[in-house]
């Protein structure tokens, strides 16, 4: 029997193995799933055991190893190496190659109607491995400009060479939420917290990468029909990562959208 798994530093609490067992039934394929917490002092030793290991398909990868698991790997994909992180592996008879869907999890997440999206303007706050596949999708759909905010602004000043991206320090964050058409959280925190919210903010399109609450504080601050959820991103990065492992396309449906709600009320 097939299996896979989905490797982080914490993630007992990971809501994928629901949704793969949900796909599971649903195509009545006989597979496992289940969540592999690693420690990152024992990284290396447990990669190893995971690449050894009979049976595994491949893997899933999340915080902190989206970027260390590439040296562990024969090889990535060509988007994978543009962004610099991988969230998922698989056995191949070349070996094993690292792949990235997050980015493609993200595009089809802020696609969701079509007088939605209009592509001038992008914030995003934050700059770890998720907002590069999210910067990475946003650029393949074409905005005019991606603002790109950081609290640690050394680690965003080598964007400014990279055409279509602005570079800014956090703290200059309230002086460009006007003008924004979409505005994006990837940090785990609310960097919203202590600006004063107008109007014109609020009917911006807005979606945090954090699913847990559901209604986050971040996301409180604008309109509900504004609103997208980090959830969509979780399921729709998950779907070429079953079908490649397990050799079907599942279906996100109503009924698995509301397991999933249920359990980050
Ligand atoms: P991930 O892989 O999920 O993106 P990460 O690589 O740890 O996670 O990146 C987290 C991002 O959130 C970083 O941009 C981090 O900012 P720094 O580069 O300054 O560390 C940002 N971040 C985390 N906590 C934050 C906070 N309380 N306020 C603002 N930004 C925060």
């Amino acid at each position: 029997m097939k299996k896979a798994y989905v490797i982080g530093s914490d993630v007992k609490k990971s809501l994928s193995p629901l949704i793969f067992e949900y796909w599971f039934k649903q195509n009545n394929i006989v597979g496992e799933y289940h969540s592999r917490e690693i420690k990152p002092d024992n990284f290396d030793q447990e990669i190893k055991k995971i690449l050894e290991e009979d049976g595994v398909c491949g893997f899933n990868v999340t915080i902190p190893f989206k970027e260390l698991i590439i040296k562990k790997i024969d090889r990535v994909d060509e988007h994978s190496e543009k962004i610099g992180a991988v969230n998922f592996v698989s056995k191949t008879d070349d070996g094993w190659i690292g792949k990235n869907t997050d980015w493609t999890g993200f595009s089809e997440a802020i696609n969701v109607g079509e007088e939605i999206l209009n592509k001038k303007i992008a914030v995003v706050i934050g700059y770890g491995g998720a907002s590069k596949a999210v910067i990475y999708a946003l650029k393949k759909e074409n905005f005019q400009e991606i603002k790109v905010f950081n609290r640690t602004e050394e680690k965003i000043k080598h964007l400014k060479n990279d055409r279509g991206i602005t570079p800014i320090n956090l703290e200059h964050l309230k002086d460009h939420l006007k003008e924004a058409s979409l505005i994006v959280n990837t940090t785990p925190s609310n960097p919203l917290k202590s600006i004063l919210i107008e109007k014109k903010i609020k009917q911006s399109m807005a979606f945090d990468i954090v699913y847990k609450p559901q209604e986050t504080d971040f996301l409180s601050n604008f309109f509900k029909e504004k609103r997208l959820y980090g959830i969509s991103m979780l399921v729709y990065q998950a779907a070429p990562c079953f079908e490649e492992w397990f050799g079907v396309r599942p279906s996100i449906d109503r009924e698995l959208l509301n397991l999933l709600s249920a359990q980050i009320k």
